[in-house]
């Protein structure tokens, strides 16, 4: 009998993935997904403990199913993911009606422990090791990477894909749970990584988004001795034919080596796109954020991005209200986004995380709206910024993998959208990861199309097909 299965996903671009296994894995074994609770007999919950409130929204939403458990004892509610490997039993304690607890490194389990807890063997528990709780081999082992299968249908579009490189995160950032939750930073060996891309782009994908906490600090080195980094595995990839687009996140700052930025320039398909977040612009906050680099290390690295990538787009986090950040240690953050003027930045308020070393060692002493100030001032700037910097595309032309339909185009035409022969709004993405509305033929979708820039707005650009464009196949792109 089919099974049904409904997932709900938070946190990072890793559980976005994580989900995509989970979902080819037990679709194996004879589930199909569900759309909505009631109907399915599996609920999972991919959760996120990077921030407080992360976690409170999805204990909230556990908290919601309480009476649904009770008027539905047989259904199985689980959750996976980091709030998973750091809560642990908590969750069970938490939320009394959850059956399954799952760590990100254990996910392979799955399959099998619903099927335990479907043979009436009560509530299962499979998380990897605590960062010492074993031999340095033991807990590696306990934090497995889960990449064997792959969803195309839990993909935000077919034609693009994330595709992990490395496994969790060794740099012990005093404020983050990640090295808690994902364990010991490993690389995946490349013959792997070529394997699967190559599934991949046989199943249609065009964009590969390689993922790592510190995508560039990726190295393996095989039983020979031989070392492959993150350009080499760039310049491996580059051959697969049917791939158009490559792209690499996170970056971690200390790691930018030059090797991968002349990757990024002589390769045609790498995208000139790098996120680099500096977190602070303070000394003072990076040395107690134990960053492992000072701000003059940071602009330096900034000047070779520029020199070497005069157009890339760079794009940074923040925190703001980290320990004792005074109003001088948020000046010199706030100075370091006008001076290096990124694309984008993802700015968040510091939140105390347990087991991390600042919840330990240093006093969350910047209060809330202190936070929230610094929050919306660089805020502020920054969309000031990236509306400056989408002006200089004004008029130009740019190429966008056509991504579908816009929102409001699903909104307005609903199932017989793919049967439209006019245009409907559709939405691209640049290289350099700009967001741009156009009209064309929704066939389009997965194709690299040809655009020019007309108007913008801070975080989208509007453009129009570039006349003369004919399309694939010679599909007229104004849809007649
Ligand atoms: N590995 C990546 C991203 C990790 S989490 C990196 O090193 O950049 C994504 C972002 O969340 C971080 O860059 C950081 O800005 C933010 N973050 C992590 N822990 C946080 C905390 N305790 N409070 C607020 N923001 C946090
Ligand atoms: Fe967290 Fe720092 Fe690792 Fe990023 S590099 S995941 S911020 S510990
Ligand atoms: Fe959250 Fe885990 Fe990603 S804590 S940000 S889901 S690595």
């Amino acid at each position: 009998m089919t099974k049904r299965l409904y997932i709900e996903t938070v946190g990072c671009q890793m559980n976005v993935l994580d989900s995509e296994m989970v979902v080819a894995s037990l679709r194996r074994r004879g589930f199909e997904l569900s759309r909505d609770l009631d109907s399915a007999d599996v609920l999972l919950f991919n959760t996120c403990s990077v921030r407080e409130q992360a976690e409170n929204k999805t204990y909230s939403a556990l908290g919601r199913l309480r009476s649904f458990k009770q008027k539905n004892p047989d259904k199985i509610i689980g959750v996976m993911g980091c709030m998973a490997q750091k809560d642990q039993k908590l969750v069970f304690d938490r939320a009394p009606f959850v059956d399954l607890v799952v760590g990100p490194g254990q996910l392979a389990k799955i399959p099998d422990l619903l099927e335990e807890i479907a043979a009436g063997k009560g509530k299962q528990l499979a998380v990897g090791l605590g960062r010492t709780a074993g031999s340095a081999d033991e807990i590696r082992r306990s934090h497995e990477t889960f990449d064997p299968l792959r969803d195309p249908s839990m993909r935000p579009t077919p034609f693009q894909a994330y595709l992990r490189i490395q496994i969790g995160c060794d740099k012990f950032c005093t404020y983050c749970v990640v090295p808690n939750t994902r364990g010991p930073e490993q690389g995946r060996p490349p013959e792997q990584i070529i394997e699967e891309a190559r599934l991949l782009a046989d199943q249609g994908c065009k964009e590969i988004i390689l993922l790592g906490q510190t995508v560039n600090s990726y190295k393996y080195r095989d039983p020979s001795g031989k070392t492959t980094r993150l350009s080499d595995l760039l310049a491996q990839l580059h051959e697969i034919a049917g791939l158009k687009r490559l792209k690499f996140v996170t970056n971690y700052p200390k790691d930018m080596t030059d090797d991968l930025l002349q990757a990024v320039r002589d390769l045609p398909k790498c995208s000139p796109y790098l996120h680099v977040p500096a977190q602070s612009g303070s000394n003072t906050m990076l040395k107690r954020m134990k960053r492992g680099y000072t701000i003059e290390e940071y602009r330096e690295m900034f000047g070779r991005i520029k020199a070497t990538l005069p157009d890339a787009a760079v794009t940074s986090d923040f925190i703001v209200g980290f320990c004792g950040e005074t109003d001088e240690d948020f000046q010199l953050t706030y100075d370091l986004v006008a001076e290096c003027r990124f694309k984008n930045s993802f700015i968040f308020k510091y939140s105390e995380r347990p087991g991390t070393k600042a919840a330990d060692l240093m006093p969350d002493d910047v209060p809330h709206d202190v936070k929230q100030w610094r929050n919306n001032e660089l805020l502020e700037l920054q969309n000031r910024i990236s509306e400056e910097e989408n002006q200089r595309l004004l008029g130009q032309r740019v190429e966008v993998l056509v991504e579908g339909p816009s929102e409001h185009a699903k909104k307005e035409h609903g199932e017989a959208l793919l049967e439209q022969s006019n245009p409907v709004q559709l939405v691209g993405r640049t290289p350099c990861d700009r967001i741009v509305v156009f009209d064309g033929n929704p066939r389009l979708t997965g194709e690299i199309v040809p655009l020019a820039i007309y108007e913008i707005a801070p975080h989208t650009l509007f453009g129009a097909v570039v006349t003369g464009y004919v399309g694939p196949a010679s599909l007229s792109v104004l849809g007649a």
